[in-house]
């Protein structure tokens, strides 16, 4: 059965929900499913905006089909030729052989590479090319690493319509509620929304700074996503996060401590840290184990937060690996702009607390906190001393910030 959304009077959303996919890219957990969102313009000329993942292949061909009503398909846009978007052009080929297929020199090259076959029934276009289907006119925007290189997004300038690739998607499946006014976003899909961006593209800020420069010249009234909702309304809350995400500037005054504890003795030291701040009137504290949070969720807060504690043991003189894991990701993101404050653990030789510090230093404005916390296997009278100066420090910063 097809199951499709009207976005406006002539465009409608083609596109289907995953709950079956548990590892998004093979990596990350979506305990709230995925949407591959793909759009259908009936204009003069019938218009199809991109494809979906192949899991997801047969509901989005019964929907196309459903919405052309016997109409001929004439033209594909390929906005991004990632497979969780273009694995079905080839289906849609077999079953629409006349189809045009338009995108750019590079996703026609990376299709040629994935197998993709689009045969010549193809037009390549450039930065600034315009469209006409009829009523609607469209102008294509390139927007590399955004998130890969052959991307473009299209503009209908018509109606004001962004087809923006990746770009403004989020984690979970979409469930019928289509629009971002038929959702709690802010409680129930930001987090998701940032750890999408985070994980996926925030390596790529300066790049995702140039695409909101180039939006800031169009009037965008309805933000087409290839995942997650549709935005119609507060456009402004979604641009205003991605402008602080991709500069690398915290959402909130807020401390993330992460913790690496073997015994529960650096757990412990991390609890007493976070209720001290707590005491100190900073309450925005969060607490993660990197032992059982996937590391997706420690980026994503990362990237809200203004300070992280890093509290971790000593292994094998090195800094335990699944802390050490998220400082790479972080470091591999590009996160900067942070103050860290650094724990450390050792019951005979504590090493990770400097190992961590230096770690901070090859990163790009990470200010470490010079009041550190060295413990000698679990909190006394001299480590407690430490903390709660970590804690003054902190509160000092946050406190007088507001
Ligand atoms: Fe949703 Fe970059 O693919």
């Amino acid at each position: 059965m097809y199951n499709v959304r009207k976005v406006t009077d002539d465009l409608y959303w083609v596109g289907a929900n995953d709950h079956r996919l548990h590892l998004f890219e093979n990596i990350y957990p979506i305990p709230r499913g995925v949407s591959y969102n793909s759009y259908l313009l009936l204009d003069e000329k019938t218009v199809l905006f991109d494809t979906v993942d192949w899991g997801a292949c047969r509901q989005y061909l019964l929907n196309i089909e459903h919405v052309l009503d016997g109409r001929p398909l004439d033209y594909l846009v390929i906005n991004h030729m990632e497979p969780d978007h273009a694995a079905c052009i080839e289906e849609v080929l077999l079953r629409y052989p006349d189809v045009v297929v338009i995108s750019t020199e590079k996703a026609f090259l990376m299709m040629t590479q994935y197998g993709f076959e689009v045969g010549e029934n193809k037009i390549q276009v450039a930065e600034g090319d315009t469209m006409d289907f009829g009523k609607h006119k469209v102008v294509f925007v390139f927007a590399p690493m955004v998130h890969w290189p052959e991307t473009m997004v299209t503009f209908d300038t018509t109606n004001g319509v962004l087809f923006s690739a990746d770009a403004f998607g989020s984690f979970g499946a979409l469930d019928g509620k289509l629009f971002n006014d038929e959702v709690d976003f802010d409680r129930d899909w930001l987090d998701d929304a940032r750890r999408y961006f985070t994980n996926i593209v925030g390596k790529y800020g300066p790049h995702v700074q140039a695409v909101l420069e180039k939006a800031g010249t169009i009037d965008i009234k309805i933000l087409c996503p290839l995942h997650g909702p549709v935005w119609r309304t507060d456009l402004g809350y979604l641009l205003n996060k991605y402008d602080l995400w991709s500069r690398y500037e915290p959402e909130d005054k807020a401390v993330m401590i992460a913790y690496a504890s073997m015994y529960g003795n650096t757990e412990s030291a991390a609890q007493v840290l976070a209720s001290e701040l707590c005491e100190r009137g900073v309450t925005n504290v969060v607490v993660y184990d990197v032992s059982t949070t996937d590391v997706s969720y420690l980026i994503s807060e990362a990237f809200r937060v203004s300070h992280i504690v890093l509290a971790s043991v000593t292994y094998n003189l090195e800094i335990y690996p699944k802390m050490l894991d998220f400082l790479n990701q972080m470091k591999s993101l590009n996160l900067q702009k942070r103050t860290i404050g650094i724990i450390e653990n050792g019951s005979w030789a504590p090493q990770s607390g400097e190992l961590m510090s230096k770690f901070m230093d090859d990163m790009k404005l990470m200010d470490v906190l010079g009041e550190e916390v060295s413990l000698a296997s679990s909190l006394n009278d001299v480590s407690y001393r430490e903390l709660r100066e970590m804690a003054d420090a902190i509160a000092e910063q946050i406190n007088g910030k507001k």
